[in-house]
């Protein structure tokens, strides 16, 4: 993705991908006792843990525009060349991000040059493929997330540096607040709304008669009470593996 890919993806995004708690607290325990944080891919600012020093790196300007008043300093930039000095901070983060990089080596690298250890958010493909909206509705979506760069790639990478990577699962709750693709996984009647669906870069990205035609089929499946009757035990749940995976060295 270009420098400023979310020049048009990213309007709205804070307003839709809120930090939510339940994930921050997976994501704070994996950061320890680091003291400094380096947020790669920052975009609106989600999951910075308050109460350490934090540097920003994110490449668009839209998103910069969204980071809320008071929130950590921010520089424009990409991973693949982090303007900071070698191991200047101890820890380095990246949250839902890597998929988006065009180098992920160079942009791990990087990270491992300049951070004691990383902490990574991405997602497994082999478990995100049976979500039921992608299998379901958005199969097209799943096909392009297989050559992103996500859990395998981003462990293979790792290894491949001399790191020792721990992968652990990330639910997601029922009540998710951070819009991401999979947040809606118990509230199917808000992946219709398109404001919910411009704040995920999978959907978005599709072919948008191809995205119609699926969400036509998915307001039809609620209404007959098909939905229902296929996942309607997952009403049950309270959170739900999606293969969401933080992985940390
Ligand atoms: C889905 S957003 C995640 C933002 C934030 N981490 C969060 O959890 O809300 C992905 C972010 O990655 C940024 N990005 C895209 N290419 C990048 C690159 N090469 N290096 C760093 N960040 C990049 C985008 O601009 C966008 O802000």
């Amino acid at each position: 993705m270009s420098d400023d890919g979310y020049a048009t993806l990213g309007r709205g995004y804070a307003r839709l991908r809120r930090p939510d708690p339940r994930i921050a607290r997976v994501i704070a325990d994996a950061l320890g006792p680091a003291r400094s944080v380096l947020n790669v891919g920052a975009g609106a600012g989600s999951y910075e843990p308050a109460g350490r020093r934090v540097l920003a790196v994110e490449p668009s300007a839209t998103m910069i525009a969204q980071r809320p008043e008071g929130s950590a300093p921010v520089v424009r930039a990409v991973a693949e060349r982090l303007p900071v000095a070698d191991r200047s901070f101890d820890a380095g983060l990246a949250v839902l991000t890597t998929h988006h990089w065009t180098d992920l080596a160079a942009g791990l690298a990087e990270l491992r040059r300049v951070c004691g250890r990383q902490v990574v958010l991405t997602w497994d493909t082999a478990v995100s493929d049976r979500f039921w909206l992608v299998e379901r509705y958005v199969p097209e979506m799943g096909r392009r997330e297989r050559s992103l760069a996500t859990l395998d790639a981003a462990l293979d990478v790792l290894r491949g540096l001399g790191a020792r990577p721990e992968v652990i699962p990330v639910p997601v709750p029922a009540d998710c607040v951070d819009g991401f693709t999979g947040a809606y996984w118990r509230r199917p009647e808000a992946y219709l709304r398109p404001e919910v669906r411009a704040a995920m870069s999978g959907l978005t990205l599709l072919d948008q008669r191809y995205l119609a035609t699926a969400m036509d089929r998915l307001a039809d499946d609620l209404a007959t009470g098909r939905w229902h009757d296929e996942h309607g035990h997952l009403l049950e749940l309270d959170s739900i593996d999606l293969g969401y995976r933080l992985v940390t060295t």
